[in-house]
């Protein structure tokens, strides 16, 4: 596979790029030079580049785009470190370009390249603001999706209709093309949080948008597998929340509170199977109860909220510490606050919910700087 040479003759050589094709990648070694080619033999009258933006693949994705980038300038890394996500990766990718118009496509083959000049002919006519890739419209189609995802897809796209103004039939797709000063009208409230970076920008921009879909087939992956596994469920749940809340509430505090619910749930279930079996010693089962608990809500804090930071090895180990340090100290505060409350009138359920309330944010604030420290 070599990388295409950039021949004499290309469209508008050293004028600046049109369309910017941002493409997140992680361990996509074996289709960058792939998709690099497809793109270059779609798009023979547009003067593009292409931005794979990789996280430190493991399988040396980067090197690999920089090995293509030096035979030929239109394509360009950025090489993050120390950070996962594909929302965030779309967004930083279509920062670093001064095209105006970005597309976003993944990088593993499975968007068809050749529908990339419709879309840009599209948004060329200037009556819309956005142009998808769309699966769902007359034309489209899943390609070989199971039974179970693509009955899983389409309830979520069910859910975010309901969720942007603007009216999109596959607003899940990561496959669409904007101009850029309408992406940075809805940066300050992009949530970024997980897979669904369309659904986070229709949702933010101060205006509905004017949208057209162009219909592909989503093709099966031939190199590399995928990253999509159960918690994109999580984090779009928390990218729904986001957008329902606004930004007053940060999403990882939304996933802590979540969490934390079955933290509560965890404690029960624990404090009444130790009832069983220590029978009357309830201050040992309430003990234990509390550091199950605790410890549940440290690794599914570690799993889901601080995904792109989870904590391993001995890290792990100094985490759960501090953790517990953390959550000790907001229960001491959650009784406090709560007896005081009690005594000065209020009500049992008052008092106990500002003592839960002032906790929850205690421990978020402080495991966020002791235990999750970035
Ligand atoms: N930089 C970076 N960081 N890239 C990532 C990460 C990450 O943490 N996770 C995934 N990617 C890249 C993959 O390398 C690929 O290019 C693209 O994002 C999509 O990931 P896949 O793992 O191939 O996802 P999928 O095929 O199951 O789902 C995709 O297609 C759906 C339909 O269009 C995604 O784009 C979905 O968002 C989309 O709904
Ligand atoms: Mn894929």
């Amino acid at each position: 596979m070599n990388a295409p040479l950039r021949s004499h003759g290309d469209v508008g050589e050293g004028l600046p790029a049109e369309l910017a094709i941002v493409v997140p990648a992680y361990n996509e070694k074996s289709n960058v030079p792939l998709l690099v080619e497809a793109v270059a033999a779609a798009l023979p009258d547009v003067r593009w580049e292409i931005v794979f933006v990789d996280d430190d693949s493991p399988d040396g994705t980067a090197t690999e785009v920089r090995r293509l980038a030096l035979a030929d300038p239109r394509v360009r890394v950025i090489h993050r470190y120390g950070r996962r996500g594909l929302s965030s990766a779309c967004v930083e990718g279509i920062m670093a370009t001064a095209a105006p118009v970005v597309a976003v496509m993944d990088a593993d083959l499975q968007h068809d390249e050749r529908i990339l000049g419709a879309m840009f002919a599209r948004l060329g006519q200037g009556d819309v603001d956005l142009v998808v890739g769309s699966r769902y419209v007359e034309g489209g189609g899943m390609g070989e999706w199971s039974k179970r995802r693509v009955a899983m897809s389409r309830f979520a796209t069910a859910l975010s209709q309901r969720l942007t103004r603007t009216p999109i039939g596959d607003p899940m797709s990561g496959f669409f093309m904007l101009r850029r000063d309408i992406f940075l009208s809805a940066l300050p409230n992009l949530s970024s949080v997980g897979f669904k970076i369309l659904l986070d920008i229709a949702a933010s921009t101060p205006e509905p948008l004017r949208v057209a879909e162009v219909p592909y087939t989503f093709r099966t992956r031939q190199h590399g597998e995928s990253k999509m596994d159960a918690l994109v469920l999580w984090e779009y749940l928390q990218l729904l929340l986001d957008k329902m809340f606004g930004h007053i509430i940060p999403p990882r505090f939304i996933g802590f509170v979540m969490v934390g619910t079955t933290g509560v749930i965890v404690h029960f279930a624990t404090l009444l199977l130790l009832r069983e079996l220590t029978g009357d010693n309830f201050r040992t089962a309430q003990t234990i109860a509390t550091l199950v608990a605790t410890s549940s809500n440290f690794f599914l804090n570690n799993i889901l909220t601080y995904r792109d930071q989870r904590l391993k090895g001995i890290q792990l180990a100094i985490g759960w510490l501090t953790f517990n340090i953390v959550c000790s100290v907001g229960a001491l505060t959650n009784v406090n606050i709560a007896t005081y409350l009690f005594a000065n009138h209020h009500t049992l359920w008052v008092s106990a919910l500002a003592g839960i309330a002032v906790t929850t944010v205690w421990n978020y604030a402080m495991s966020s700087i002791f235990t999750w420290r970035k």
